[in-house]
């Protein structure tokens, strides 16, 4: 099964309830986007709002992973973050990274990533940074596409009451 990617998808009613669907479902998963797996649907659904909103007001960019096999459904997105600041203009941190979780593990989110990476390059960015949650194993991954470990805050991010992750700083040149 292939996916199609779509840059930039329109702001649709459709787009905010596909979107929600899936962040919630990844989540739930266990996935690290932004929330932990007990995360409630109307959560999800305000930070739905919240980032379409900076992606019609031209902060963020989307792209879109579509399984075409199961009538256009949305099942893979990443957000790019454009910068303001002049000093960081040539760089974007790369965000919402997911695949349904019914897809996972079937090389769909390696091709997320390299769209990704084309369509920063098309924008004429110099570099991706991700910020990765410690102990999913996620360095692997993005190891595999070359981005390279650049810094890590250890504990810098608390899920629970118990339960800290480092921080980790990702980087990729674009050359
Ligand atoms: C992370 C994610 C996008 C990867 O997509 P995917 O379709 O599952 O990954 P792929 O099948 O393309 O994996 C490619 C390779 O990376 C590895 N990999 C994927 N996810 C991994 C993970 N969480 N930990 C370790 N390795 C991982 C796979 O084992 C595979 O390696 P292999 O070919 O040697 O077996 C997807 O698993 C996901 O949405 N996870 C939940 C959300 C999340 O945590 N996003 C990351 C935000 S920083």
């Amino acid at each position: 099964m292939s996916l199609t990617f779509v840059r930039d998808p329109q702001v649709t009613p459709e787009l905010h309830e596909e979107l929600a669907r899936l962040w919630y479902d990844v989540s739930r998963a266990g996935g690290s986007v932004g929330f932990v797996a007990s995360v409630t649907e109307e959560e999800v659904r305000a930070a739905t709002e919240r980032q379409l909103g900076r992606v019609t007001s031209g902060e963020y960019r989307m792209l879109g992973a579509y399984d075409a096999e199961a009538g256009g459904r949305l099942v893979g997105t990443t957000f790019l973050r454009l910068h303001t600041d002049f000093k960081m203009r040539h760089w974007s941190m790369v965000l919402g990274v997911m695949i349904d979780p019914a897809l996972q593990g079937g090389g769909h989110g390696l091709r997320l990533m390299r769209e990704t990476i084309d369509m920063a390059r098309d924008a004429g960015l110099e570099a991706l940074r991700l910020e990765v949650r410690g102990g999913m194993g996620l360095e692997g991954f993005y190891g595999r596409l070359g981005f390279k470990e650049v810094g890590r805050v250890p504990g810098g991010l608390r899920l629970s009451a118990d339960d800290y992750r480092d921080d980790i700083l990702m980087w990729l040149a674009l050359d």
